[in-house]
């Protein structure tokens, strides 16, 4: 099976706890919607959605918005489709598709967004491609995490081998290099966040276990199962309650600027 075949089937059994899962950050979302203020009715896309947390929010945040929700996987555009409908939003639609074979109405959006997803496609395609779909002057923001961010956080300090099997996150000279090696596209920022953390032991292994981030699904069952008890005597021997931390991200910004 192919490491693609192996995420596929990954998120395809997260897809119903995704979102319980994971924890997720109004910053970023608070900061496109002021990039996006003076639109009025501002037109996105979605890329690697998931099952839709971020797009919730940004619905929240942004007025007037609608949204081409796109995802690789199936079973997690369902989850999303359910979660706005939930929420009494229709300004949204749904589509499969891989971020390489992104095909969006050429110059048709006022922004092209994507979270915690980038590492898994190949960037200069979805660049080239969220590039044709968005309009002069149009917004492309990466949501992200960056090797260091991964090494220093609660995972990467204290569970074997999850800063050295993650080998796929993009590095901020790559990001930047990609983007302005792509004609049409300009680096227009770039923003680091930093949230401070705190969580129960029981609370991180659930999480853990539900292989919440797709690198522990690169270990084997075996492999796992010891990484997570050596994972647990630490936090044991460093934490006397709860455990604390430093999560990082950065929030890139390009713009679409044909010269
Ligand atoms: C880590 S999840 C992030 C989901 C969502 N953005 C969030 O932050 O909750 C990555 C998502 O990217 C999707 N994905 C993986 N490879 C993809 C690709 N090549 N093209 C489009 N989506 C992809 C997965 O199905 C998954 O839903």
């Amino acid at each position: 099976m192919s490491a693609r075949d192996d995420m596929h089937r990954h998120f395809t059994e997260v897809s119903p706890v995704y979102r319980s899962v994971r924890t997720t950050d109004r910053e970023p979302v608070e900061r496109i919607a002021r990039e996006l203020d003076g639109l009025v009715r501002p037109k996105g896309a979605d890329i690697g959605c998931g099952a839709g947390r971020y797009v919730l929010l940004m619905f929240e945040m942004i007025p007037n918005l609608s949204l081409t929700c796109v995802d690789t996987t199936p079973a997690m555009l369902e989850q999303l489709d359910g979660l706005l409908r939930a929420n009494g939003i229709d300004g949204f639609e749904t589509r499969q598709s891989t971020a390489e074979c992104l095909e969006l109405e050429p110059g048709g959006y006022d922004f092209v967004s994507t979270f915690n997803a980038v590492h898994h496609f190949d960037f200069p395609e979805f660049l080239r491609r969220s590039r044709d779909g968005l309009a002069e002057d149009g917004r492309l923001f990466v949501y992200t995490r960056l090797p260091e961010h991964n090494a220093r956080s609660v995972w990467g300090r204290y569970f074997p081998g999850f800063a050295e099997r993650e080998t796929r996150l993009l590095a901020l000279g790559d990001l930047h290099g990609a983007i302005e090696d792509t004609p049409g596209l300009r680096f227009a920022a770039a923003a680091c966040v930093r949230y401070r953390r705190r969580a129960s032991l029981e609370r991180l292994i659930e999480q853990a276990r539900n292989r919440h981030y797709s690198t522990f699904a690169l270990y084997e069952s075996d492999a796992f199962e010891d990484a997570l008890a050596a994972f647990r005597a630490a936090v044991e021997r460093c934490f006397a309650d709860s455990v604390e931390w430093y999560d990082e991200n950065i929030l890139i910004q390009a713009v679409r600027d044909d010269g």
